[in-house]
Order: structure tokens, then C-alpha cells, then sequence
């Protein structure tokens, strides 16, 4: 069994990012187990003197979630052209660990747009020495209000989409 750790970008109550994550975790296809990480916004803002013995339980919390992941998947927003401060926190926290060098990682989009954010995660994540997998399923969920995207999550057509892109990635990982 892969164990995989899906991360959202985004804190919004309402997020698309969140509901694909989400979706992700319900359709993951046999072999897989997608566990939604939920303490992005907990998370205190990295501090380099924090580390080692003052690490924060709740930054050693993720570390350990990354540690023990067969793989991580992260979809995010773009704000101002850039990856939200909290996801980039969260990452910071990974930086000068072990956990992040050669972990499969897959970026989701649940955005059309948000090019430059897309870009920037993937030099950050590569720089970090994650394990990019260059496949990046993305369901346009933009601007639309939960019950929409709840439908269009539940379409056939993207439970299919959802479920292949999880097991293409899984392949990538056992390849490895
Ligand atoms: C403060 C702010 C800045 C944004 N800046 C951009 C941007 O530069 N480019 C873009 O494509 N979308 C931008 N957006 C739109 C979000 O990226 C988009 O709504 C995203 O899908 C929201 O994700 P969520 O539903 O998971 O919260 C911005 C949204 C906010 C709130």
C-alpha cells in the first residue's frame, strides 16, 4: 500500500484546491491511500533558530507526515503571481531536513491560470530535491462555489481523470 500525503495551498473554507485534494483522497485507486494533511494553517512561520531540538510540534508534525509519505501531492492558488505565503512556510519547514530529498512529489491544479504559482512551486520543490513526477492532472474548478464543484468533482469523466492520474503517479513511485 503507497501512502500518500495530499497538501492544499489554500485556508479558504471554500477551497477548490481543498475539494480536489479531497477528491483525490476518495478516489485514490486500489493500492493507494491518500491522507489529507490539515495543519497548514497552524503552522508557526519558519524560523531557522526554530530548528533541531526547538523544532515546533506542529512543524515536526509535517515533517514527520513527509517523512512517512510514499509521496506527496500538493495543489495550490496563486496569489500575485506567487505560491501562498503559508504553503511556502510549510515547505520552509522541510528545507534543511531529509524529508523533501528524493520524495515523489505531483502537482494538482484545480486553476487554469495561476501559471506563474505552478512554475514557481515546481523550481522550489525541484531546488528542495523532491522527486518531481511530470504529470499534473488539473480539473478547472476556478471561481466556482461548492455545490458546482462538488458536481463537477463527481463527474465520471474526472473520477476517471482523478483516479488515473493518482495510479500513473503510483507507478512513478514503485518505479523508482
Ligand atoms: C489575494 C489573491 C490574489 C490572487 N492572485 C492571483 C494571481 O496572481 N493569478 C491568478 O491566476 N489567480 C490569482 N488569484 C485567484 C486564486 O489563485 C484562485 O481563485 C484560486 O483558484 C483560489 O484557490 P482556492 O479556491 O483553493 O482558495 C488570487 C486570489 C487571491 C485571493
Amino acid at each position: 500500500m503507497l501512502n500518500l500525503l495530499a497538501i492544499s495551498g489554500s485556508l479558504r473554507a471554500a477551497s477548490t484546491n481543498s475539494a480536489l485534494v479531497a477528491a483525490l483522497a476518495l478516489n485514490a485507486p486500489e493500492g493507494c491511500r491518500v491522507t489529507v494533511y490539515d495543519g497548514l494553517g497552524r503552522l508557526p512561520i519558519f524560523n531557522p533558530d526554530d530548528e533541531g531540538e526547538r523544532t515546533p510540534r506542529d512543524a515536526s508534525d509535517l515533517i514527520d507526515a513527509v517523512t512517512g509519505a510514499d509521496g506527496i501531492i500538493v495543489s495550490c492558488p496563486e496569489y500575485a503571481h506567487g505560491v501562498p505565503g503559508g504553503l511556502k512556510n510549510a515547505l520552509d519547514w522541510l528545507v534543511s531536513r531529509d524529508a523533501a530529498v528524493a520524495k515523489p512529489a505531483m502537482l494538482a491544479h484545480a486553476s487554469p491560470r495561476s501559471l506563474y504559482a505552478r512554475a514557481a512551486l515546481a523550481e522550489i520543490m525541484r531546488t528542495m530535491s523532491f522527486a518531481l513526477y511530470d504529470g499534473e492532472p488539473e480539473i478547472a474548478l476556478l471561481g466556482k462555489k461548492p455545490p458546482e464543484v462538488a458536481s463537477i468533482l463527481a463527474e465520471p469523466a474526472n473520477v476517471l481523470a482523478m483516479r488515473d492520474a493518482l495510479a500513473a503517479f503510483a507507478d512513478f513511485i514503485r518505479s523508482r
